[in-house]
């Protein structure tokens, strides 16, 4: 694992756009896998500028989506397909035709998981994945757990996320107790992996991810069996390491 510790969040966001923007650049139709949360808003605003500035063009850019909180709508403000049009997909020439966020409002979930697996699959895996991590470690809605589950699986999310994700909900009781998310085996099929960890509160997970040990107990420590990993981490929260 490659590993840059950065000063700031802004810093942060800048090298994880950098990384994406070259990726833009040099294959127009690339597979971009993206990630929600705190985390990444920034680097959809340096993607944002990138854009306006005339610099990326995402007309033949795919992209898929980590996860989406189930059941969800996708016009409800806390959806992660609301998320992204928001941060990314209203504000550059992307195909939304080309966009893919797993189905909140999928009928059969465990029918979807396999078509959105079809559907990684088809597109050839993913040139770049976008992390973040959890505060408990957990990486896409893969939480802590004795054993995971390695391709797109409907999830039950933990206290600690739960908590976590209220912040953005009107109260704890609002925040959705499934998603589907893609599960390790679907992120491995992306052939780089970009993490991005900011502030204090992510400082113990990225202290356990980078042990040297690998456990389903801290599921973002199995990225050190990919081969491609670029943990782009600031201050704060590589204090403990
Ligand atoms: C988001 C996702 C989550 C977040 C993680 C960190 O698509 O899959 O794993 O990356 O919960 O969230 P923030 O960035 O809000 O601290």
């Amino acid at each position: 694992m490659k590993i840059h510790v950065v000063e700031n969040y802004d810093e942060m966001s800048r090298e994880a756009a950098d990384i994406l923007a070259d990726i833009v650049k040099n294959k127009p139709d690339c597979v971009l896998g993206l990630a929600t949360g705190d985390t990444p808003i920034g680097m959809y605003e340096c993607l944002v500028r990138m854009y306006e500035a005339g610099e990326l063009d995402f007309s033949a850019v795919r992209s898929v989506n980590l996860d989406e909180y189930y059941p969800i709508s996708p016009d409800n403000d806390q959806s992660y397909r609301y998320f992204m049009n928001k941060h990314l997909f209203d504000k550059v020439n992307i195909d939304k035709a080309n966009t893919n966020v797993p189905n909140g409002r999928a009928e059969d979930a465990d029918v979807f998981c396999r078509e959105y697996e079809n559907t990684i699959n088809k597109l050839g895996g993913m040139d770049v994945q976008v992390l973040g991590i959890g505060r408990n470690g957990h990486i896409g809605f893969n939480e802590p757990e004795t054993e995971l589950k390695p391709y797109t699986h409907l999830t039950e999310l933990t206290e600690s996320t739960i908590e976590a994700n209220a912040r953005f909900f009107e109260s704890e009781a609002d925040v959705p107790k499934h998603a589907l998310t893609m599960g390790i085996r679907s992120i491995f099929k992306a052939r780089n992996i970009v993490i991005l960890a900011s502030g204090v509160e992510k400082a113990e997970a990225v202290k356990t991810m980078l042990s040297g040990n690998i456990s389903t107990l801290c599921p973002a420590s199995l990225l050190c069996l990919h081969p491609s990993v670029t943990l782009i981490c600031d201050k704060a929260a590589y204090s403990l390491v």
